[in-house]
């Protein structure tokens, strides 16, 4: 880490150790017992975060910290809250447990600055807030003051987040914010009335064991998100390991499917598809040539033209490919996107040679991505076509063979990449498949033809 990194951390750490002396200093009210049981109820909070997507996870220890600011005030919130990130244990996807004595200290330093330095000062703005408008915890306008409580430590813990991302990555703390954070904002939403249900539990004087009974449902739900989590990635493996056998088939498209998933998402990002449309189109790419593994290989690799019977079976490739995923549960974009990637705009594609009408956006997303892969990759009957010669194919066939619209935001893409992009594509499927935006759980503790021709009009 640089210099100006470590003064920075260091800074943070000091003014954050300022506010938990401050604490120590004034906190009232509770006893030793209560305060232990709160910092061993946000640890196990903190050590067991509830997984809602994979590797997005949100600890409900912002429940607790509620509970605890409605009952027993700032100070003692801050206590808990930066003990919970010193005391807490996380199992990792290898098995592992990290805490913090096997964590970089700077972890430790930053996560625990974090939680101290959003979770005193947005207190602070509670107490001010309650002292200025005289305002008690029965009275209506307590649901503006929670939600103000709650904006305020939202922003300083994610922009907190953000700042020291960009000090031990040098990433861009606007960017990272956008990217890292709004994702998980509906969360602080559905978490503020578990706080504020803790808080009434805990009024109760069997409270803390109401509380630890509470702890049982929160486990049981956390295991069932793993569960569905596992039952995914297990989704993801059998694509990798499709992908791996369509490749395997023939030499010239090795990475082939990785590269059109590539394009098709830099292409329906830029279309600003919704995340799970751009997740079905991916999908899509690693397996639209999926029904080559029933066509001979004599045919797929033959250096010179393809006979009439040849090239027929070569046009059935789609369709096998639909029947092979027939009993995969895959959505209907996919398996249509797969079905109609070598249909053309005017019409006379295959398998159906439907017009450009009847033919969704999908697939010409896919079909064009493929395409332009195909033309900038080696075949057994040509070389590889430049990118420059690939562009001026795409403008001439825009508004015949391929979407104009989707010509026109491929072209940008391609005159807008600085270097050749097949050079620097190691990505891993499972990277590829899933959703970009994914924040690491130690970042949120803290928070792929073608066989055919290539024919002018045939690639
Ligand atoms: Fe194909
Ligand atoms: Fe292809």
């Amino acid at each position: 880490m640089k210099k100006t990194s470590i003064f920075l951390l260091s800074l943070t750490s000091i003014i954050s150790l300022f506010m938990l002396v401050d604490c120590i200093y004034n906190y009232a009210g509770a006893t030793v017992y209560q305060l232990i049981f709160w910092i061993i109820i946000a640890s196990l909070c903190e050590s067991l975060p509830v997984y809602f997507a994979k590797n997005r996870v949100v600890s409900v220890t912002l429940a607790v910290l509620l509970a605890l600011q409605l009952s027993h005030g700032t100070y003692l919130t801050t206590i808990v809250a930066a003990t919970s990130t010193v005391f807490y244990i996380i199992k990792t996807e290898d098995g592992e447990f990290k805490h913090t004595f096997n964590l970089p200290f700077y972890k430790t330093m930053a996560n625990f600055s974090n939680f101290t330095i959003s979770t005193y000062l947005s207190g602070l703005l509670y107490d001010f807030l309650m002292d200025r408008f005289n305002i008690t915890i029965n009275n209506p306008y307590m649901v503006i003051v929670v939600f103000l409580y709650f904006a305020a430590t939202f922003l300083l813990n994610t922009i907190l987040v953000s700042v020291f991302l960009h000090i031990m990555t040098g990433s861009k703390i606007i960017k990272t914010w956008l990217q890292n954070s709004l994702w998980c904002l509906p969360n602080y939403a559905a978490i503020a009335p578990i706080g504020y249900f803790l808080y009434v539990l805990y009024q109760n004087p069997m409270g803390i064991l109401y509380i630890l009974m509470l702890m049982g449902p929160l486990l049981l739900a956390r295991y069932s998100f793993k569960l569905y989590l596992e039952s995914k990635e297990q989704y993801y493996k059998i694509i990798q390991t499709l992908t791996a056998v369509i490749e395997a088939k023939d030499e010239y498209t090795e990475g082939h499917s990785r590269r059109v998933a590539y394009y098709v998402e830099k292409i329906a990002e830029r279309m600003r598809l919704s995340p799970n449309r751009i997740e079905s189109l991916k999908v899509a790419a690693l397996l639209h040539d999926i029904g080559k593994i029933g066509i001979e290989d004599s045919i797929l690799q033959k250096p010179g033209k393809l006979t009439n019977s040849e090239w027929e079976k070569i046009r059935q490739h789609p369709r096998i490919g639909i029947r092979i995923l027939d009993e995969v549960a895959f959505s209907p974009v996919i398996k249509d996107a797969i079905l109609h990637h070598h249909e053309k705009y005017t019409g006379g594609g295959y398998p159906d040679g439907l017009d450009g009408k009847r033919v969704s956006l999908d697939a010409f997303i896919l079909g064009i991505a493929d395409a332009y892969d195909a033309i900038t990759s080696d075949r057994p009957y040509r070389n590889a076509l430049s990118k420059e010669q690939a562009v001026s194919i795409l403008r001439e066939e825009r508004g015949r063979q391929f979407h104009p619209q989707v010509a026109d935001v491929l072209i940008a893409i391609l005159e807008e990449e600085k270097s050749d992009v097949k050079q620097d594509m190691g990505t891993d499927i499972k990277d590829l498949v899933q959703n970009k935006y994914l924040q690491s759980a130690e970042e949120a503790a803290f928070t792929m033809e073608s066989g055919e021709n290539y024919k002018k009009t045939d690639w």
